[in-house]
């Protein structure tokens, strides 16, 4: 089918911690193909791998060794064949993870571009030579803290990484880089893979001028907008795509930190042979207070009109002009439930409200492993977490600067940490969840007996089937992927109402996003005798006078 992505659903594995097969305590790929029934059982259309390719894990896997090979953790080459076979063989298709923004400090590349100023992958990457006085050539930051510049003896210069120092940025100014990656693609596209997700994919092209961001007090490095959207991203793109993603059956979400609606439309405008997808930052951006010292650490309340008024603004914009990739969780956000829901009391309902709403919008929705039976934020104490940006955030804001107290970011922590994510997939309510035999890699959620596939599986009220039942609708109801999309009651702060318009359809999109009883009398005016409930997270087959806390549920009317 052509375009399938556009009714496909798509579940993002995080290998590590989603199913180990030999008791190392770490996911693997024979554990995924372990579980390909339960995802078939689920109905997702294809899988996006986070990066499983050989990696001194640095920043789990975002920092690649050799693009070629498998990480041994996560098994082999074989493996990959195997599980690329048996997931075509249940019709669900394979995308995997292109972080080639970057490389580890352990690729070959790198290693003698390291080496000389005058070797053939000397300006693989970005050197530059220091100030007069010896420090870094301007004052960019990296995401994960400090400068962005790495001080080489050997070269006598500095090297740019926007992540950790272990994480150089390629230089895509150079054609034979762009060659090496076009040829990366290949080869993977060759052992059948089905696309392609690509890491902060609007930071390949530099500012090659590396102008200094203004002064601010109290800050000394600095990220924004010189870090995205470079003057020849848009070019090195359709040069992507002429080379390689033109000649597959394909299926391409870029990730692109800093982009507009506007900027989504030049890089998924179908015209413009750009990639499919963007994924944004802007509705994920709602709770954090720009350009704070702190980072993502400073926590700004939830407010649901701006979480209304950026999706809608997306949902507009592209209608017609390019596609959406709709997401509320991934391996680098909290869990949506413990971030702006509620997830003790009416952790069920409240899963499936977020659920309604995202997925009853235009484009590809992305479900984040473990979001289908409504896992949860966790609370650690320091030395149980792993993420390299919770650990550099705490020695250099709460030890180094002092711009925070270890209390608020232990609390943003809870709130916003990565971990959140990558904690363990709880499988059943045997010990660690029944995620390995081993010891885990990281703490198994407290919650892993009350939360886990299991209880889903065997409770037809769960988050799980109600996850099914939506991906159903997205592949037989047309409306869904087509109709256009009206936001209604805008000002609300406590209701998520849109209306989705195709041929002689209409559906009504509602939910409670609060612990409220709230009167029906606000939606009453789009409500009508002529329609029916399509899904309803309390079961309804009537809409009744009050809606219920965290109530959802799609109407459909004939018009
Ligand atoms: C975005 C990835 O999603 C994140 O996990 C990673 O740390 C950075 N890019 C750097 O690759």
């Amino acid at each position: 089918m052509k375009d399938w992505w556009k009714k496909s659903v798509v579940y993002q594995i995080y290998p590590r911690s989603f199913k180990d097969s030999n008791g190392d305590g770490f996911g693997d790929i024979p554990g995924i193909i372990e579980k390909l029934d339960y995802l078939k059982e689920l109905g997702v259309d294809a899988l996006w791998l986070s990066p499983v390719f050989d990696s001194p894990q640095d920043d789990n896997g975002y920092d690649i060794r050799d693009y070629r090979k498998i990480y041994e953790k996560f098994g082999t080459n074989e493996d990959m064949d195997k599980l690329i076979q048996e997931a075509h063989q249940r019709e669900i298709k394979i995308i995997l993870d292109l972080v080639v923004n970057h490389t580890s400090d352990e690729h070959e590349w790198f290693v003698e571009s390291y080496q000389s100023k005058d070797n053939p992958y000397s300006d693989y990457y970005f050197w530059k030579d220091p100030k007069e006085d010896g420090s870094e050539p301007n004052n960019w930051g990296s995401s994960f803290c400090g400068s962005a510049w790495e001080y080489c003896e050997q070269r006598g210069q500095y090297y740019l990484h926007f992540y950790t120092k272990k994480q150089p940025d390629l230089n895509w100014e150079n054609p034979k880089v762009r060659k090496e990656v076009y040829d990366i693609m290949d080869y993977w596209f060759k052992k059948g893979v089905d696309g392609w997700r690509m890491d902060v994919i609007a930071s390949i092209s530099k500012y090659t001028d590396f102008p200094d961001y203004p002064e601010e007090p109290g800050k000394k490095y600095y990220t924004g907008h010189m870090h995205s959207n470079g003057p020849r991203l848009h070019e090195y793109l359709q040069e992507m795509n002429r080379e390689v993603l033109s000649k597959y059956d394909c299926m391409t979400v870029g990730e692109a930190p800093g982009s507009t609606a506007e900027l989504a439309r030049l890089f998924t405008a179908p015209e413009r042979k750009e990639l499919n997808m963007i994924f944004t930052f802007e509705h994920m951006n709602i709770d954090r207070i720009p350009g704070n010292v702190n980072r993502k650490w400073a926590l700004k309340p939830f407010s649901l009109v701006d979480l209304k008024r950026i999706m809608s603004e997306w949902q507009e914009k592209l209608n017609g002009y390019g596609w959406n990739a709709l997401y509320f969780e991934n391996h680098d956000q909290p869990r949506i439930i413990s971030r702006w829901g509620n997830d003790t009391t009416y952790r069920k309902e409240c899963a499936k409200a977020f659920a309604t709403v995202l997925h009853g919008m235009q484009g590809t929705p992305y479900i984040y492993q473990g979001e289908e039976i409504g896992m949860t934020n966790v609370q650690y104490e320091l030395k149980e977490y792993d993420d390299v940006e919770i650990l550099n955030g705490y020695k250099e804001l709460v030890q180094t600067e002092k711009t925070i107290s270890e209390e608020d970011f232990m609390k943003a922590v809870w709130n916003k940490g990565r971990d959140n994510a990558r904690v363990p997939m709880q499988w059943d309510d045997s010990s660690n969840a029944g995620f390995t035999s081993g010891r885990p890699w990281l703490k198994v959620s407290d919650r892993y007996k009350e939360i886990n596939v299991k209880e889903a599986l065997e409770d037809e009220n769960s988050i799980f089937y109600y996850y099914k039942k939506l991906i159903t609708l997205r592949h037989t109801r047309e409306i869904m992927t087509e109709g256009d999309y009206h936001l209604l009651l805008p000002e609300d702060e406590t209701l998520f109402v849109y209306e989705r318009r195709w041929k002689n359809k209409k559906w009504l999109v509602a939910a409670n996003l609060s612990e409220e009883k709230i009167s029906v009398e606000k939606i009453k005016p789009y409500l009508s005798d002529n329609g029916s409930i399509v899904i309803s997270n309390y079961n309804r087959q009537q809409i009744s006078d009050i809606l219920m806390p965290y109530e959802a549920f799609i109407f459909e009317i004939e018009v």
